[in-house]
């Protein structure tokens, strides 16, 4: 779920180069429907204009103590106040050793003493300056008030020099906000997803395989990750982003995805197999790339392990959830396969109705529940129906001791 929508976000920003990249983050912050107040320090302006950002929010950009006193405009008080959070990005050594220290000798500083709302720190500087124990000193202080550190990125930097001080990606930014943001109800659990298509190799140039993106199953990775969760998602292949904050295992073929699995399994508390496992595989693969000669040609398939049948013998501990896709006889089917796979959850998940299934954005599904207790949920999106289903998990995981 998305849950920066309605909240009330002061974006802060300080004098470094990476302060364009605030622009990105506040629309990105405002497609997700946040309200997003501007705060920019006298050397923020001189790298990028306040005008940019007053074009862009409908609640105001401040830039001097005295801002108050334009007509419809809070002081820093009120903004205090007002602000659900408090995201500063960039955050330069200065502005990180001011909040440290408590110092307030200008709007964003004095602000920052006010606010009690929780607070994301964005550092983006030179990898000297950042490695200095001084800086590293103060973003302990902060930590220990309570203040989040979104760590930066190694690379190549403005300075010229690589190492560890690019401003975090927006969407690392936008997930720790989505994270601060959502109940910490998964923390302790280790959750193992599996998600996406199996690519079965018939020759050097092609392959046997399915529609499915990964979308279900990164979706439960940011939603697992957000709420706490340690996440291991081990995925097919997919044109689809890293999630922030998650050890993800890219795999080929069943077989590949059966092997990280099953050494993932012992560790996991929680498993969700949303992966559309090729069931068969060509039974040989050519070495060389199979010429064009014969009219007709007949593939001769072997059957791959069925994992999470495998899982279903195995698990201890493990809260084991499993995907049914389903052309016909929807219910029945997944019944079936929660029992036969010995599951503590099945997601009925119905193939050719519109908005459900492989690729989209969305999905309408059943989860059905051992004894044949079933839900029936409307048509969401993918991270809705994600919400949902660990709502759940953790509801039957509290009844058995
Ligand atoms: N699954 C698996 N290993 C396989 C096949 C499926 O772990 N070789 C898992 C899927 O990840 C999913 C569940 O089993 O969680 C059901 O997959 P599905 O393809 O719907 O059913 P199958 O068991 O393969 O049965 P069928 O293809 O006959 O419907």
């Amino acid at each position: 779920m998305n849950q920066i929508k309605g909240r009330k976000i002061v974006l802060g920003i300080s004098g470094g180069i990476a302060a364009y990249k605030a622009v990105d983050l506040l629309r990105r912050i405002e497609e997700l429907d946040g309200r997003v107040a501007v705060v920019m320090t006298a050397n923020a302006q001189r790298f990028i204009a306040p005008l940019t950002f007053q074009a862009l929010t409908s609640e105001g950009v401040y830039t001097d103590l005295f801002d108050a006193y334009r007509p419809g405009a809070m002081d820093h008080i009120h903004l205090a106040q007002w602000a659900d959070l408090v995201v500063l990005a960039p955050a330069t050594a200065n502005i990180i050793a001011k909040a440290a220290l408590g110092l307030a000798d200008d709007l964003l500083s004095t602000f920052l003493l006010a606010c009690t709302a929780p607070k994301l720190f964005c550092p983006a500087m030179n990898v000297r300056m950042y490695e200095n124990p001084a800086l590293q000193a103060n973003l302990e202080r902060i930590r220990e008030k309570g203040g989040v550190i979104q760590e930066p990125e190694s690379g190549a930097l403005a300075c010229g020099e690589t190492g560890r001080g690019r401003l975090a990606s927006i969407e690392e930014i936008i997930e720790s906000l989505q994270g601060i943001f959502s109940p910490p109800d998964l923390r302790g659990e280790r959750v193992l997803i599996t998600t996406g298509c199996t690519w079965e190799p018939l020759d050097p140039v092609r392959f046997l395989t399915n529609p499915s993106t990964g979308r279900m199953g990164f979706a439960l990775a940011r939603v697992a990750r957000r709420r706490g969760a340690e996440v291991t998602l081990i995925s097919g292949p997919t044109h689809l982003s890293p999630v922030p904050g998650v050890k993800q295992i890219p795999v080929v073929t069943a077989r590949d995805l059966e092997k990280a699995a099953l050494e993932a399994f012992p560790r996991a508390t929680i498993v969700i197999k949303a992966a559309a496992v090729s069931d068969y595989r060509p039974e040989k693969t050519s070495v060389q790339k199979i010429k064009k000669k014969q009219e007709r040609v007949t593939l001769s398939l072997v059957q791959n392990p069925d994992i999470l049948r495998r899982m279903g013998t195995l698990k201890k501990k493990q809260f084991l959830v499993g995907f049914a896709a389903e052309t016909e006889h929807l219910l029945q089917n997944a019944r079936t396969k929660l029992e036969s796979k010995n599951l503590d959850m099945i997601v009925a998940n119905p193939i050719g109705v519109p908005g459900a299934g492989f690729a989209g954005e969305t999905n309408q599904v059943h989860f059905i529940f051992p004894g044949g207790k079933t839900e029936a949920l409307p048509l969401m999106l993918k991270e809705e129906v994600a919400c949902q289903l660990f709502d759940r998990i953790i509801r039957e995981k509290r009844k058995t001791p």
